[in-house]
């Protein structure tokens, strides 16, 4: 990110942690806090990402670190948590990104894929949020921001899974912010809009009629989508859902807990009507 509205430094001296946070909306939010002065750890099963991401944070001249972890497992989570509190000593900020899905009909829909998504975006939330929590606790403070989603709010089919995980995050926010508060951590949600990363892509990749392909295909569908069901206009970035994510983190939301701030153009109240 080159400019931002926050003020330089606003986060120094704070360690965040990210899960998910080698990829996509994770790496933004990463960026973000990173460029604001927070130490910046990124947690993701895939050490290939991390090394990537990690580069491309110092390179902009954030301070970051590493952590490989599966955030369906709990006591590997519990492990990360301790790592990173033995490296930099304390976590201010847990951002709970990592999430995963697929379109696929509730019908024939597996035990196991419906566990997958569920392990990995509600059971991965609560884990972390439940071995941040004596860390933030011991420290006086803390803040924990999740990544949650619209499409629950109407229903989205194909996505069974994901918008019941989804839907529990919500639930979870609001829970532990009222269980957690008079030890000074504020839970919030973030539920970003469409966001044009590669899986949302592929979805809007026409099949191939052969011969030459249309490189432009895409963005063209993209940008009938956008004008059509977005009202703001345009797809959102991973630099939208970062900005209300550093708002929550910092002192300027200091009397917000329990809340779920929905930044996406507008799309989901739009959903179903025209705009021709
Ligand atoms: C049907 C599928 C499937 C698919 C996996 N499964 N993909 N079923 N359609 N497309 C089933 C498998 O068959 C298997 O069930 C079970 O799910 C677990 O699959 P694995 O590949 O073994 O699991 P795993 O390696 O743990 O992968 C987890 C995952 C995967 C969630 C399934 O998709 C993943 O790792 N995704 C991470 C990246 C990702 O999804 N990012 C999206 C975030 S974006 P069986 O019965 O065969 O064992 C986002 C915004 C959403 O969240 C916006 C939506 C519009």
């Amino acid at each position: 990110m080159n400019q931002t509205v926050f003020r330089a430094g606003l986060l120094d001296g704070q360690v965040a942690l990210i899960t998910g946070g080698a990829t996509g909306i994770g790496f933004g939010i990463a960026e973000l806090l990173g460029s604001l002065g927070a130490h910046v750890f990124i947690a993701s099963r895939k050490q290939e990402h991390l090394d990537a991401a990690a580069a491309s944070l110092e390179k902009q001249g954030a301070r970051a670190s590493v952590v490989t972890v599966d955030v369906r497992d709990a006591d590997r989570v519990k492990t990360m948590i301790e790592q990173v509190q033995r490296d930099r000593g304390r976590i201010d900020i847990l951002v709970n990104n990592a999430a995963g899905n697929f379109y696929a009909p509730s019908e024939s829909m597996s035990a196991n894929a419906w566990k997958s998504v569920i392990e990995i975006d509600l059971n991965g939330t609560f884990f972390c949020s439940q071995a941040v929590f004596p860390v933030m606790k011991a420290q006086g403070g803390g803040r924990i921001i999740s990544i949650s989603m619209t499409l629950h709010y109407r229903g989205w089919p194909l996505m069974a899974h994901a918008t019941a995980a989804k839907a529990g995050i919500d639930a979870l926010t609001r829970t532990l912010a009222l269980e957690w508060a008079r030890h000074g951590i504020r839970v919030n949600a973030v539920a970003p809009g469409p966001i044009p990363t590669e899986g949302v892509r592929k979805a809007f990749t026409p099949p191939s009629a052969g011969g030459v392909p249309d490189v432009f295909a895409v963005e063209r569908a993209l940008e009938d989508y956008a004008r059509k069901s977005i009202p703001l206009g345009r797809w959102g970035t991973p630099a939208d859902i970062a900005g209300m994510v550093a708002f929550l983190a910092s002192p300027a939301a200091d009397w917000v807990t329990g809340s779920i701030f929905v930044v996406d153009g507008g799309e989901w109240l739009a959903r179903g009507q025209s705009r021709g």
